[in-house]
């Protein structure tokens, strides 16, 4: 077995295991795909076959440019057809599939009587703000999930239903929202607004903290200078990447407690208090591609720690784990630390101070004068069982290095650390 496939097992074996840990939230369902990834519908349909409609199609109605399965007589599928305007969503409809159309506007006629819908996909399209008729979405009072990704949204929507539990806004031009947008949005649990233009002022005035059930808020790739204030205390998975984020006020995590990952990579961190991550339930943490010189405080539960092209030169592991306490052990396992300015591998207290440590990714370090260096990557043996072990002990260096940088370029940590659903 060569090293890419010793990284692969390696590899997928956070991956399940992270994935388990996540897998009801899909927190990265919508990016971690390739862009260009043609799209499947979910029913393929073949235009030539003669579908047996059954009687209760007749009876209830399926608009006719959609297709209603027999088997789930409450879904109709828009999907993929060209379409410019909605069509008229029958009564019985709950969810209806309208992705991938050329949609610019959404017209209350279309939702008039279409008080059970719960779920509306409508991303893909080219809605746009001012083409959205005001009140057509508050007023489907059972409405739980709305899909507006991909679009050409320039304000977050408003108003919107006290039903709804996930919102998905990723990639639209959002750069506006009204003080009170998320007044009322009491159910909501999930909140996408990566891929927008958002800046720090549009956040203010804890207009977060109104949605008192939110768990995840992505704001990934928007234009935040800062950390978003007022945050409610139910928030669990936080994601902020690719932000101009330099730094955070100390005890700004006092308010989110419950927060179990944190991704943070792609900002300007610099200076952040020591024990900032001081968060008894974290559980991951990123903050790869800042601009950190320090090691700070490692909290008891965290697993996976990222912290790869930053400027650390040197980790005091005393800083990480001021004290071994047998009673209570830290449950980190992974770390990954390529990419920075460090000369030797950390000290071999870690596995004292982290007994359950697995793998320490140094890969290439920069030097000061501009070159770099290979640092030999950490696999523990302690915790594993004796066949893998030996494996990885015979296999876990040598030339073949380099090619790990393919396994870990960019992408790595969202193809390989989320997305492998095996
Ligand atoms: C809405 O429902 C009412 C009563 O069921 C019916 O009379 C009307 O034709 C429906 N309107 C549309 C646009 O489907
Ligand atoms: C809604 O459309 C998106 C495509 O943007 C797709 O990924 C998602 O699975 C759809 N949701 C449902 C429930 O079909
Ligand atoms: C919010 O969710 C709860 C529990 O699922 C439900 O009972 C309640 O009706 C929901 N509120 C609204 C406004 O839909
Ligand atoms: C971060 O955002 C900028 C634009 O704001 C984009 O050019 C760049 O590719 C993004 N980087 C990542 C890693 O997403
Ligand atoms: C972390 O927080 C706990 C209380 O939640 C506190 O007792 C402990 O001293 C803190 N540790 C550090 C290093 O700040
Ligand atoms: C590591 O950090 C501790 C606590 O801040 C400090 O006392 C010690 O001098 C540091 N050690 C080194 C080698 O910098």
């Amino acid at each position: 077995m060569g090293f890419l496939s010793l990284a692969s097992v390696l590899f997928f074996f956070f991956g399940v295991k992270v994935y388990c840990q996540y897998e009801n939230y899909q927190w990265d369902e919508d990016y971690d795909q390739d862009p260009d990834d043609v799209y499947q519908p979910e029913f393929q349909f073949n235009q030539n076959e003669d579908f047996q409609v059954p009687f209760h199609q007749y009876m209830l109605g399926c608009a006719t440019e959609c297709f209603c399965p027999p088997d789930f007589p409450s879904s109709m599928y828009c999907d993929n057809r060209k379409l410019k305007t909605i069509p008229r969503v029958p009564a019985h409809i709950q969810q209806v599939y309208l992705q991938f159309n050329e949609i610019e506007a959404v017209t209350a006629d279309s939702f008039i009587n279409a008080t059970h819908l719960k779920e509306i996909n409508l991303s893909h399209n080219k809605i746009t703000s001012q083409k959205i008729d005001h009140g057509v979405f508050a007023k489907l009072s059972n409405l739980v999930q709305l899909h507006l990704q991909h679009n050409n949204l320039e304000e977050f929507p408003f108003p919107l239903p006290k039903s709804l539990e996930r919102l998905l806004l990723g990639y639209n031009e959002i750069s506006r929202l009204q003080t009170n947008a998320m007044d009322g949005l009491i159910n909501l649990t999930m909140l996408d607004l990566c891929y927008n233009h958002l800046e720090d002022s549009m956040l203010q005035e804890k207009i977060l903290a109104k949605m008192e059930k939110l768990m995840q808020l992505n704001l990934c790739n928007n234009r935040l200078e800062s950390m978003p204030p007022g945050l409610p205390s139910s928030l669990m998975y936080l994601s902020l990447e690719n932000n101009s984020i330099s730094s955070i006020p100390e005890n700004y995590f006092n308010e989110i407690p419950k927060l179990q990952a944190l991704r943070m990579s792609h900002n300007k961190l610099q200076d952040i208090p020591y024990n900032i991550f001081n968060l008894s339930n974290l559980i991951e943490l990123n903050v790869g591609h800042n601009k950190l010189k320090q090691a700070f405080y490692i909290p008891r539960n965290l697993q996976h720690l990222y912290l790869e092209n930053n400027e650390i030169e040197n980790i005091n592991i005393t800083v990480m784990c001021p004290s071994v306490d047998p009673l209570h052990y830290h449950h980190l396992t992974y770390i990954r630390m390529d990419q920075n300015k460090l000369k030797e591998p950390i000290s071999s207290y870690v596995s004292l101070c982290f007994p359950h440590i697995h793998t320490i990714y140094y890969g290439e370090q920069r030097s000061t004068n501009g070159q770099t260096i290979q640092l030999k990557t950490q696999v523990f043996r302690r915790f594993q069982d004796d066949a893998d072990s030996e494996e990885q002990e015979d296999h876990q260096e040598g030339p073949e290095q380099e090619e790990t940088e393919e396994n870990t370029g960019p992408h790595y940590y969202g193809s390989q650390e989320w997305q492998e659903p095996m």
